[in-house]
């Protein structure tokens, strides 16, 4: 897995609009995604899907947020247990636009992925008291840190449980792409999240087998006649 900076400033403006679709937009038509089937969780009033819907070929929609902000939308509080509750096989793209952090949800998204399918989290990074981080119990299990310990919330030891939490085992998926956008109060990470078969290989899917296909056939008829003896050189 890699996880390419985009860009590393430090800005005040904790909801780029314009960061977060750009960042939708360049990785889903870089992993040839599209028609797309998007469950957006933390839906809101859908601002991030509003114009992308307009750009990108959105099949379908699909927005949850535990208050009624726009229409079409599934009204309820979003828990880990929600997520084990739904079929994310029906989507391939999962947005997750949450105000803190999103971790205990990527743990049910990721064993949960069973087709190549775009993750986008969203990390806010909100300080308080002396510019301190809260730290969850889920963060303090990724790092091996024990739940009754009282640890400094930090940004160093954020970031450090951030990458514990991307970097986690999963034997049916795992982040073949990441990128991330870093911003002084909210991280915006895309994941391109792959199913793995039994032997922990990424599964191609028909989309990629085909294009590998046409590749080979291009390469092999152009290079038919230097590498391939003729029929009437066989025996010679
Ligand atoms: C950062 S805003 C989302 C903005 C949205 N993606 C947009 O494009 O307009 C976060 C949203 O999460 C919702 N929210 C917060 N906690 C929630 C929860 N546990 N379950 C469902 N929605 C929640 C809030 O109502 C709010 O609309």
């Amino acid at each position: 897995m890699s996880i390419q900076k985009i860009r590393n400033k430090h800005k005040t403006d904790n909801r780029s609009l314009a960061d977060k679709q750009e960042l939708r937009r360049r990785v889903i038509q870089e992993a040839q995604l599209e028609p797309l089937r998007v469950l957006d969780l933390f839906a809101g009033e859908g601002q991030v899907w509003n114009s992308l819907r307009k750009q990108l070929n959105v099949q379908s929609y699909t927005p949850v947020d535990k208050d009624a902000r726009q229409e079409g939308q599934i009204r309820i509080k979003i828990t880990p247990r929600v997520i084990q509750a739904l079929d994310l096989t029906r989507y391939n793209c999962i947005d997750v636009d949450t105000y803190g952090e999103p971790w205990t949800i990527w743990s049910e998204i990721l064993p949960r992925i069973q087709q190549k399918t775009a993750v986008f989290l969203t990390r806010g990074k909100v300080t308080y008291g002396a510019g301190k981080i809260q730290i969850s119990k889920q963060m303090k299990r990724a790092m091996g840190i024990p739940d009754d310990w009282n640890i400094p919330g930090k940004v160093e030891l954020v970031e450090y449980g951030d990458q514990c939490e991307l970097m986690q085992e999963c034997s049916t998926a795992k982040i073949t792409t990441g990128y991330v956008i870093r911003w002084l109060r909210v991280d915006y990470y895309a994941l391109l999240v792959e199913p793995l078969d039994e032997f922990g290989s990424v599964v191609e899917s028909s989309v990629n087998l085909l294009n590998r296909k046409r590749t080979i056939t291009l390469e092999d008829e152009k290079q038919q006649p230097a590498t391939l003896p003729g029929p009437e050189c066989a025996g010679n």
